[in-house]
């Protein structure tokens, strides 16, 4: 079945079965791979992605649930003024170890400090709670959370 979906600031048009998760259709149909499949069960957090700048997990969003929303995935969420900061920040404290669970990771932090931008401590752990890193990379990331959210308390 086609489906016009937004990725981006794009619309791609795509033939899949309706239940096929969006994970897959980005992955394989658009070959943004970015986009990472932990555990296909919405417990590690790899594969999130933005629906209409909320977090959501791709591994069990059906294509058919999408509509007209706006998906934004890792590959564009530089272009949003709270994944610019989230991105610097992470580069600035050197977050990354091996990698697998960054894509998620920065996606979440970015939702949050775009609906957010003064987070507690309590509203980081709320809002990464959901993503897993093996690595055990927490320190960092909750570090560079706090210091992308310093730039927005002071206007950048
Ligand atoms: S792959 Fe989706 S939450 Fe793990
Ligand atoms: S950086 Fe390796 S799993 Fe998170």
């Amino acid at each position: 079945m086609a489906f016009t979906i937004k990725v981006n600031g794009n619309s791609h048009s795509v033939d899949v079965d309706g239940d096929t998760p969006l994970l897959w259709v980005l992955r394989d149909v658009l070959g943004m791979t970015g986009t990472k499949f932990g555990c296909g069960m919405a417990l590690c957090g790899a594969c999130t992605v933005h629906v209409d700048g909320a977090a959501i997990r791709s591994c069990i969003t059906p294509i058919e649930s999408i509509g007209d929303s706006a998906i934004t995935t890792i590959e564009a969420i530089g272009a949003t003024p709270a994944g610019a900061r989230i991105q610097k920040a992470w580069l600035d404290r050197e977050v990354v170890q091996c990698g697998y669970c960054q894509s998620g990771q920065i996606m979440s932090a970015s939702a949050l400090l775009a609906s957010n931008p003064h987070p507690t401590d309590a509203d980081i752990d709320n809002a990464m709670s959901g993503n897993i890193c093996r690595c055990g990379t927490y320190v960092r990331i909750r570090a560079a959370i706090k210091q992308a959210a310093q730039v927005t308390g002071q206007g950048g």
